[in-house]
């Protein structure tokens, strides 16, 4: 009952507004966390999980991805030479063989679901996965493998979720699930005094293909566009979609805090700086 889910969807055509001017001229997923880009955090979890085609859903402003995820063979050149070979085969692993990337420009900002909508002759018939860059998460299994478990376990959809405060409700899609972790109920963005729950859905997504029907004909909804969100709920009356609470912890670095906790989240685990900057917090929390 569970297939291979093959085809990840990064909708990547957002602009940032939160972050700007840092994201004037470049895309928020090119921010880095240490020394790679969200959206190669984003990529690297999906190709864990198995994935092999990327299909990045882009728009205005968003060539610095297309460049990053190309080869550049000045640069390896170079850094041959210069015999720099760890740095080299950081550049070459950046996209392994046998995975390929597909850009597709979204046209209208006309939300979530649409972008998600815009890779349907990419993805086909077949389940696949939706990640959002903006939610990092560090887990020691990466979280879309996790997901890919639970398909594994059951099939149907897969949303993660994690509990939030409940006056958070309203930046989520929050669902209510019954006994088995089976949603029956699924929002965008309720008021807190309307939540089903506080459950929230984060940025990763296992879905079956029938939700792209269900897109064709979701109209406009919260914030006047086209969500996500609805079209699961449509999807809800004819095939399970289970809500995961994944092992890991979750970094919004689609806000300014959130980014700056995952910056030293990761640069306390990072080798190359991790004792150094420690030992840095250390003696500016002591001052
Ligand atoms: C989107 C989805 C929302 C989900 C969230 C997770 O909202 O519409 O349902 O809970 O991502 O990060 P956005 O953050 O793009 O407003």
């Amino acid at each position: 009952m569970a297939q291979t889910v093959k085809s990840a969807v990064f909708p990547v055509a957002g602009r940032g507004t939160r972050f700007l001017p840092a994201t004037k001229a470049s895309p928020k997923e090119m921010l880095p966390i240490v020394d790679k880009p969200l959206i190669q955090y984003a990529v690297e979890e999906a190709i864990d999980a198995g994935a092999t085609k990327l299909i990045f859903i882009t728009g205005a402003s968003k060539r610095a991805i297309e460049d990053h995820f190309d080869s550049d063979p000045e640069l390896e050149s170079a850094l041959e030479a210069s015999g720099k070979q760890e740095l080299l085969e950081s550049i070459r692993r950046i996209v392994p063989k046998g995975v390929s990337c597909i850009y597709i420009r979204q046209g209208e900002p006309l939300g979530l679901g649409h972008a998600v909508l815009c890779a349907r002759a990419a993805v086909g018939d077949e389940p696949f996965f939706v990640h959002l860059a903006d939610d990092l998460i560090a887990s020691e299994l990466p979280c879309l493998t996790q997901m890919a478990a639970e398909h594994e376990r059951h099939g149907g959809s897969v949303v993660a979720v994690e509990t939030v405060p409940q006056e958070d409700t309203s930046s989520y899609g929050i669902v209510a699930v019954d006994e088995s972790g089976r949603v029956n109920q699924i929002v965008e963005k309720p008021a807190p005094e309307d939540a089903p729950s506080n459950s929230a859905v984060v940025g990763r997504y296992l879905l079956a293909p029938e939700v792209f029907d269900k897109l064709e004909t979701t109209g406009r909804g919260a914030g006047g566009e086209i969500q996500l969100t609805d079209a699961i709920a449509d999807l809800l009356e004819d095939a399970p979609v289970y809500a995961y609470s994944f092992e890991g912890k979750r970094f919004d670095c689609g806000s300014k805090l959130g980014y700056l906790k995952a910056t030293v989240a990761y640069g306390l685990e990072h080798p190359d700086t991790g004792a150094a900057f420690h030992e840095h917090l250390r003696e500016l929390l002591a001052e």
